[in-house]
């Protein structure tokens, strides 16, 4: 008989949740993402309104999601700061949005939950969005003073600084598909405000290291897999840039200090600076096909392998391939830094499909682990059902159902699951066997021990 080994992580390995607040805090409304729900651009029709209420004082609703980590045996949790909360007007600076933070936070430490903490996560000020959001010529400088207040201000509670989530998938859903405010539709945007968040990721490493020299810093980047989907060579040339311009031209921007958006070919030079961890955000793959009526993807088309295994809609484009957090690691173990997985999270209201998600890809990452990537933690995206961007309240990635009208909180099996892997430290077989017995193999197949 097969006897399977647990997959055991490293000690002192961070376990968390991640969040964000405009999909978190609610009563969000001083922000362009806000506008643009009010103005009725979300696909069902709904508004973040209270979200998931974390920012109320009063109710403490935050503080007892907290608690309910803790007891899970959650050791970090990942959540961003509203920049439009903390500038509400340009250059005033709102000492009560700070000190629901620091609440929030000392509440986070007490509890010996380790904080992380994003500083930009896809929201902008109204004032900047209406000077012209990252298309406005001084708007590094004016995220770099933000990124100082925020770290003089809350420094003392906050180790772990992320300065930017997913600049590339912000420029292309707010400036080349148009479904997030502003609703443009342009190429040389796009990569502008790619460029610019690259300079603004730099100037606000700098400017928290100034003030915190021990603090840890760096940028998130959602990187998908890009393969193409047969062994010909236009699907292999537009894969190929998808995989250079989403992916490789931020990486070469940030870790090897050159900056070549779009496609020039002479690259610029960035400022050299610490970056002392690379935070990767992985969801899938995405299987790229040669087609000229795809001209927002660079005539790549998105299509479903054969046989694979595919998100629901509205996502029904992006595979499952837990394989995909494995080769993640290894692209960005070349840099040879500590890795977060900062997020990975299914849509699942029923919960049918989440548990063995969130098995294989756990043992996706523990191989990657023990091949030498230096993985330091991982976040599941998310704790509580959250506000799911123009998906409004659709999509549900919870470890924890929310009914957004009454506030109740119901877990899911998978918070049952995600706790016990979090308390052993490990995935163990009992636990397969409980919550996913059809994943056994793929588990601790792919770990590579058992046979
Ligand atoms: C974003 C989150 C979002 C999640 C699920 C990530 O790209 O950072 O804000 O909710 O994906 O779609």
């Amino acid at each position: 008989m097969t006897v399977f080994q647990p997959l055991k992580f490293p000690e002192n390995f961070l376990w968390g949740v991640a969040t964000a607040a405009h999909q978190n805090e609610g009563n969000n409304t001083n922000n362009d993402f806000w506008a643009w729900e009010q103005a009725g651009h979300t696909h069902d029709g709904t508004i973040s309104g209270l979200a998931t209420d974390w920012w109320d004082a009063g109710r403490r609703r935050a503080e007892a999601d907290f608690a309910r980590a803790a007891e899970m045996g959650l050791n970090t949790l990942r959540l961003s700061l509203e920049w439009s909360r903390i500038e509400p007007e340009e250059n005033r600076w709102d000492d009560a949005a700070i000190d629901r933070y620091r609440q929030l936070l000392t509440e986070l430490r007490r509890l010996n939950i380790t904080p992380m903490v994003t500083l930009h996560h896809f929201t902008n000020p109204l004032w900047l969005a209406a000077r012209g959001g990252w298309l406005a010529d001084d708007v590094v400088s004016r995220f770099e003073r933000y990124a100082a207040h925020a770290v003089a201000a809350l420094g003392d509670l906050v180790d772990l600084w992320c300065t930017i989530n997913e600049p590339l998938v912000y420029a292309y859903l707010s400036h080349l598909v148009g479904d997030w405010s502003p609703g443009r539709h342009s190429f040389p945007q796009t990569f502008k405000i790619a460029a610019r968040m690259a300079l603004a990721h730099r100037a606000a490493e700098h400017a928290i290291h100034a003030r915190q020299p021990q603090a840890q810093v760096g940028l998130v980047k959602h990187q998908p897999i890009f393969d193409p989907l047969r062994d010909n060579r236009l699907d292999k040339m537009v894969s190929g840039w998808q995989e250079m311009l989403f992916n490789r031209r931020m990486f070469e921007a940030v870790y090897e200090n050159r900056l070549r958006f779009p496609l020039n070919l002479f690259a610029r030079e960035i400022s050299v600076g610490r970056d002392d961890f690379i935070g990767i955000n992985y969801y899938g793959r995405q299987t790229v096909k040669f087609s000229l009526g795809a001209p927002f993807t660079l005539f790549g088309k998105l299509v479903a392998p054969p046989g694979a295994e595919m998100w629901d809609a509205p996502w029904a484009d992006r595979e499952i391939y837990p394989h995909g957090l494995y080769r993640v690691c290894r692209q960005a173990a070349k840099y040879k830094k500590p890795i977060f997985i900062t997020e990975n999270g299914f849509a699942d209201a029923a919960d049918t499909r989440r548990p063995r998600f969130l098995l294989t890809h756990l043992a996706a990452l523990h191989r990657a682990i023990q091949s030498g990537a230096d993985v330091r933690g991982y976040y599941y995206w998310t704790f509580v059902d959250n506000y799911e961007w123009v998906e409004g309240w659709s999509t549900r990635f919870g470890l924890v159902a929310l009914n957004p009208e009454t506030q109740e909180r119901t877990p899911r099996r998978s918070a049952e699951l995600y706790g016990e892997i979090a308390r052993a430290n490990a995935i163990t077989p009992a636990m397969v066997e409980k919550f996913a017995p059809e994943a056994m193999v793929s588990v601790f197949g792919m770990a590579g021990n058992g046979a």
